[in-house]
């Protein structure tokens, strides 16, 4: 019987304490050429682009910066806006670009993603809406990760909302994955505290819906494992104090973990529920699966093998040798994270409709993260979730 584990990542990811100094040594095979930043004004006044201007001007390369992504919330149109400055620097400066550049939050690696895959492939973005849509390779792209969160720095996918449609879109293809990744928690110290939750809860969410997926492999688990310790244990620190390097700098492990986790484990039913209400709304993605992440694992919990059920409880500094016991115990570790770092813990407060729930469950349920979920739902249990963290 076949049974696979491919393991998809960047070609070199630069990871620690002052990593961006190793990028000129990356960026040298690049002399010459043409670069496209793609970021926001945020970053920029933070002076994070200068950093990777100087190191662009002493290596000769020039380039050019895209900087119309104005919300946390990646959507076609900053796609699209990305693509015509893209097109103009080709048509009318004869800028051939070979390489973007993508500084910031997972925001901005996804919309960068999605540039370079048009621009090589393509159409629209929505014509790529799906896992393995995308045909040829994309523009290479380095992306320099300013949190900790999305993993969208490594990974293969690019969640982009649809206005039109009011869907979150998920395009899934190795060929999204950027050639080089930069996490330096130097970059992570100005996180405002509430990104710094909302993005800490997300790498929750990602390890715990990697670790109970139907494509977890032995390697996919022991990243999960391990991101869930380090959450627990720092990102209440990190939260608190956004100075402690320590914090930042275990956050930071904890969201590459769980995204070497989920990128090849796939995710689940938070996913496939949070996209949507992204879709609708505009919380934040890291508060959304926040909420729904207690009430997707009960609905989970009875397709989790027991030994899994007492690694989640133990990785979240709990011991108990009771199945039915644990899986409460989680439930309620998950909520106690939640408050104290401040998520607010009803859907209701995040702006979701209870009239919506039924065009967001039939949303949720075409989602291509529901394919490795543990349990598989139907349209009811989706709305049963959606109420019971509304
Ligand atoms: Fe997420």
């Amino acid at each position: 019987m076949e049974n696979t584990h491919n393991f998809i990542l960047p070609k070199t990811n630069l990871i620690g304490i002052g990593a961006i100094k190793d990028l000129p040594n990356e960026l040298l095979a690049w002399k010459l050429s043409k670069v496209l930043i793609v970021t926001d004004k945020n970053i920029i006044s933070l002076g994070f682009v200068e950093n990777v201007e100087k190191i662009l001007k002493n290596l000769f390369i020039s380039y050019d910066i895209f900087d119309g992504i104005s919300h946390p919330n990646p959507t076609v149109s900053f796609v699209e806006d990305g693509l015509t400055y893209f097109k103009k620097g080709l048509n009318i400066f004869k800028r051939n670009y070979k390489l973007v550049i993508s500084i910031g939050g997972g925001t901005n690696h996804d919309c960068a993603k999605a540039i370079a895959t048009v621009a090589t492939n393509g159409g629209s973005i929505i014509d790529y809406e799906g896992y393995n849509k995308v045909t040829k390779p994309a523009i290479p792209q380095i992306a320099i990760n300013t949190t900790a969160g999305s993993a969208a720095e490594l990974s293969m996918y690019a969640i982009i909302g649809d206005n039109s449609r009011k869907v979150k879109m998920t395009i899934g293809s190795p060929y999204l994955t950027p050639y080089i990744s930069v996490n330096d928690p130097i970059f992570m110290t100005t996180m405002p505290k509430e990104v710094t939750a909302s993005s800490g809860i997300d790498v929750v969410s990602h390890a715990i819906e990697a670790f109970v997926s139907t494509e977890a492999s032995p390697i996919t688990d022991s990243l999960a494992l391990e991101a869930i310790k380090l959450a627990f244990e720092y990102l209440p620190r990190a939260y608190e104090n956004g100075n402690d390097l320590e914090a930042r700098e275990k956050m930071m492990f904890a969201s590459i973990m769980a995204g070497m986790a989920f990128n090849n484990a796939g995710l689940g039913y938070v996913h496939c529920m949070a996209h949507q209400l992204g879709g609708f709304y505009h919380q934040t993605h890291g508060d959304y699966t926040a909420a729904l992440l207690p009430y997707v694992f009960e609905f989970n919990s009875v397709s989790i093998p027991e030994q899994k059920i007492m690694q989640l409880c133990e990785a979240m500094g709990t011991v108990t040798h009771n199945r039915s016991h644990a899986v409460d115990l989680i439930i309620d570790l998950i909520k106690n994270l939640n408050s104290r770092i401040e998520i607010p813990s009803r859907l209701r407060e995040m702006g979701l409709d209870e009239g919506d729930i039924e065009t967001l469950s039939q949303n949720a349920l075409k989602d291509i993260c529901s394919f490795t979920n543990p349990r598989q739902g139907f349209i009811d249990d989706f709305i049963d979730m959606f109420k019971a963290a509304y």
